[in-house]
């Protein structure tokens, strides 16, 4: 086995989500997900996050996986040998729900598409860099190509973070409060309504009486009818 076929291959302890993010800049992925919540979540074993860089499995001297484009322009394009090797390594270890490729050309995340995925037990998720991957790699390998927005960043790391935040936190037993996340923005499509904390009066400006009031029926209507009047005002195509 190659040094980089040795690595991570234990599998996540309990039943739970685990996530191979393929990146030729693995170094940009490392803080995020040792941190915050989805660090409780792989100490917990209800998700792993395991990153992978595609130069190991680069068998080049100098570790280049990128090649300038067949027919000039384009900028460098991200090989098809090197991914194919990292791709196969990783499916020879374990069988993925989806092999994910992060592009402004794919179908749009949204929370719908978030629920669905965070039930997956092995996703593999690869960024792109440069100018994109041969088209061969999307045709061959990738199941599904997920775009954060309408906007290009300079590489798939940070959209496949938020990816798998994103799926993470939707685990059952990984937010604190479990209902949590069922009452984000989102869910039902109704954006979520406005919280308060303490103090009840913070010069002059109050909480509203409602959420004091201790009547648990009244706080809820109250915030259902503030989560409508929000997305109306501000996402109306939610609604319809
Ligand atoms: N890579 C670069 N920009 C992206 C985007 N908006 N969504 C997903 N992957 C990307």
């Amino acid at each position: 086995m190659m040094e980089a076929e040795k690595k991570n291959t234990e599998d996540t302890p309990n039943s739970g989500l685990r996530i191979d993010i393929v990146s030729c800049v693995p170094r940009l992925l490392d803080s995020f997900f040792d941190h915050s919540i989805l660090k409780r979540a792989k100490d917990a074993g209800h998700a792993e996050v395991v990153i992978h860089d595609l130069r190991d499995y680069s068998i080049q001297k100098q570790k280049q996986i990128d090649d300038y484009a067949f027919g000039g322009g384009a900028g460098m394009v991200l090989g098809i040998e090197t991914i194919a090797r990292c791709i196969r390594n990783l499916q020879s270890i374990r069988v993925y729900d989806d092999i994910i490729y992060m592009t402004p050309d794919g179908e749009r995340f949204q929370q719908k598409m978030a629920n669905r995925l965070s039930m997956s037990k092995n996703l593999l998720i690869l960024c792109g860099h440069y100018k994109g991957i041969d088209e061969r790699v999307r045709e061959h390998f990738i199941t599904k190509e997920i775009s954060i927005g309408d906007y290009v960043l300079s590489g798939g790391e940070l959209p496949a973070a938020v990816v798998s935040d994103a799926l993470i936190r939707l685990i059952p037993g990984v937010l604190n409060d479990e209902t949590s996340a069922l009452t984000d923005s989102f869910q039902d499509n109704l954006l979520a309504p406005p919280v308060y904390t303490r103090p009840a009066d913070f010069e002059g400006w109050k909480v509203p009486d409602v959420l004091l009031s201790g009547h648990e029926k009244k706080i809820n209507d109250w915030r259902m009818e503030q989560s409508i009047k929000r997305t109306q005002e501000r996402r109306p195509d939610l609604l319809h």
